[in-house]
């Protein structure tokens, strides 16, 4: 049973995402989370210069001794996680678009994702599509500007919005009945894409499920907390600390940090 804190890191603010999932099921959890805003958006970066970022954050978070590391990042997931694993001693979560759910739920045997050219361009993601969605079609996106809009907090930008019809429309027009979001930022997107899409269509994100499996992990590493006290979380940007602040609950403090 483990006290350790759990590790978490993204290019930005879109992980917290993914660490509100985690905290909501593992409410004792103490975590650690990291933005690297700095250096967002990873989307449009190479596989190289995503997995020396990865690297980075991994070695804070290994310092401060945490004992799982959860990459909520999809581009840094898809370009990086294999040399991680390759070569830390702890266990990595990484978040991969939902394909399989949606390619397995479709009924109109079209679904679309949305996510970085970082992550629609990998080998993990080619891998994963050609496994479970050979049968149906997969309209991919780039959400290019969509990063570098909530990292700098025009979330509800009327910019938002037109970027987003723009790249909606053509998955509506080839009727698909799934929306995945491939990228840990755009599940803040999901009040406006409700208000955007045909009411019919459904939106996936990996949130919950990276929760699920980050605790059966840690259960198959005997390294859950045993404890019910209330847990430290720190929250770290080298960023716009405000900009996180206004993502997560108030009562935890965003501490600025260059790393
Ligand atoms: C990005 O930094 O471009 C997006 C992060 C992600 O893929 O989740």
């Amino acid at each position: 049973m483990s006290k350790q804190p759990i590790g978490i890191f993204d290019s930005g603010v879109g992980g917290t995402s993914i660490w509100k999932e985690i905290h909501a099921l593992m409410p004792y959890e103490h975590s650690i989370y990291l933005a690297d805003s700095k250096n967002a958006p990873y989307g449009p970066k190479g596989k190289k210069a995503i997995t020396e970022l990865s690297i980075k954050n991994t070695e804070y978070l290994i310092e401060q001794g945490c004992k799982i590391i959860v990459v909520a990042c999809n581009t840094a997931t898809t370009n990086a996680i294999d040399y991680l694993r390759a070569n830390y001693p702890v266990p990595f979560i990484g978040i991969e678009p939902a394909i399989k759910p949606a390619a397995l739920q479709t009924q109109t045997h079209a679904v679309g994702i949305l996510a970085t050219e970082g992550t629609l361009s990998s080998e993990l993601f080619h891998k994963t599509s050609l496994l479970f969605a050979k049968n149906i079609t997969v309209l991919e996106q780039t959400g290019d500007g969509i990063v570098e809009l909530i990292e700098t907090g025009q979330l509800h930008s009327e910019e938002m919005k037109t970027l987003l019809k723009l790249y909606l429309q053509p998955m509506i027009d080839a009727n698909i009945d799934y929306l995945v979001l491939g990228c840990t930022h755009y599940p803040y997107l999901i009040p406006i894409l409700i208000d955007l899409l045909p009411k019919h269509l459904k939106i996936i994100d990996s949130g919950q499920a990276v929760a699920k499996q980050t605790k059966s992990v840690l259960e198959q590493h005997a390294l859950l907390n045993a404890s019910t006290t209330t847990p430290n979380i720190k929250f770290f940007t080298n960023g716009n600390p405000q900009i996180m602040q206004s993502l997560i609950p108030e009562k935890f403090k965003v501490e600025t940090l260059d790393f």
